[in-house]
């Protein structure tokens, strides 16, 4: 679809607060999420939370029953802090369903998302499977069910390939964690409709996100941006530029960014952050991409950010304060209370 005929869906989309009255009906009448992880449960509490009848589905019952346990679990903290409402949390766990069985989850769904790992071989598969399944039990609109990937990297254009309907197939890249982050990357495949991204931007904002279009291009927008400054950040601390804090000082009281490169990378993790910069470096032939030498070494030396308790910064709290403004040779510093 042309830039024009993207902004053209954007315009017919209608606004609407989550929540709102919506005297034109829903774009989609029941969701289902594949994968109960740490996107997927996010994905259906949102939906859920929206007022879609919404089941989630995981290959494994323990993940399956973690993904409800968590979902729960924000709600109630929502509840706690008075963000949610009592009513509000009941309602949407009443809308919620576990699926043990892929075609129990789908069957009446007319949205499908999945939010399995980041393999094209296994989201592939997933999506051949979701595509036999829905509409196999008469649902209102059988031949409207659109199906979605979160993937935050691989080509919605090559998932869509294997699929019998690529023109109701795209991106909903949401971020993690969803029911705090306002944003939805919406990936347009080379054959998705232009219905399918109406409908879909309707709901991004039915479930109170902001939704911006993209084409589908290596890193979209997000990780495209967000993961060049995060490897120039890096290049920085490599030629002694200024120390971690520093740099992200620079952009969190220069810029506005709410948090500096170095700690977004160590929150999302060094060796993720490295995979994406492969990816991209290969995808777009851009030296901008190329890995640096200190991001290679500190994941060879499993200092992977925030999982590992050391990245650019030392999030195992053992640290003396002191060591905050003054680097070691491999970058690090310690992590500010207010992130660990
Ligand atoms: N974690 C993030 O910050 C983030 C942000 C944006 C997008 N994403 C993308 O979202 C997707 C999911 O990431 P995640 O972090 O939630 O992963 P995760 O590992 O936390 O969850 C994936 C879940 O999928 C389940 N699963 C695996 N195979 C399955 C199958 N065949 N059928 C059903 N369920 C299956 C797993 O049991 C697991 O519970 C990935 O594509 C990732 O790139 C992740």
């Amino acid at each position: 679809m042309s830039a024009a005929s993207r902004d053209s869906a954007r315009e017919t989309a209608p606004a609407r607060p989550s929540g709102a009255a919506r005297p034109f009906g829903r774009p989609f009448s029941r969701v289902a999420v594949v994968g109960a992880g740490t996107m997927g449960h996010g994905i259906a509490q949102a939906a859920a939370m929206a007022g879609y009848p919404t089941a989630l589905h995981d290959a494994g019952e323990a993940e399956l029953r973690r993904g409800m346990v968590r979902i729960a679990a924000t709600l109630d903290k929502g509840v706690a802090l008075g963000k949610v409402a009592e009513a509000a949390r009941e309602a949407a766990l009443s809308r919620l369903r576990a699926a043990r069985r892929l075609e129990e989850a789908v069957q009446e769904a007319d949205l499908v998302i999945e939010a399995v790992p980041e393999s094209m071989e296994l989201k592939t598969a997933v999506l051949r499977s979701v595509a036999e399944a829905v509409g196999s039990v008469a649902p209102a609109t059988p031949s409207k069910a659109v199906l979605a990937t979160n993937t935050s990297s691989l080509s919605v254009g090559a998932m869509a390939d294997g699929l019998p309907s690529p023109d109701r197939f795209l991106g909903l890249h949401f971020f993690n964690p969803v029911h705090l982050m306002a944003l939805v990357e919406v990936v347009e495949g080379p054959k998705t409709g232009v219905e399918t991204l109406e409908r879909c931007l309707e709901f991004v904002r039915d479930l109170g996100k902001e939704p911006i279009v993209v084409a589908d291009s290596p890193g979209f927008a997000s990780s495209r941006l967000g993961v060049a400054l995060g490897l120039e950040a890096i290049r920085m601390v490599e030629a002694g530029v200024a120390s971690p804090p520093d740099i992200d000082k620079a952009m969190e009281l220069g810029y506005r960014h709410p948090m500096g490169p170095l700690k977004v990378t160590d929150l999302v993790g060094l060796d993720v952050r490295l995979g994406i910069a492969r990816h991209l470096h290969e995808t777009l032939s851009s030296e901008a991409f190329r890995p640096p030498a200190l991001l290679e070494r500190m994941v060879a030396e499993g200092k992977l950010g925030k999982k590992s308790g050391r990245g650019f910064y030392d999030w195992s709290g053992k640290s003396a304060a002191g060591d905050r403004k003054s680097p070691t040779r491999s970058g690090t510093a310690t992590a500010s209370r207010g992130l660990s």
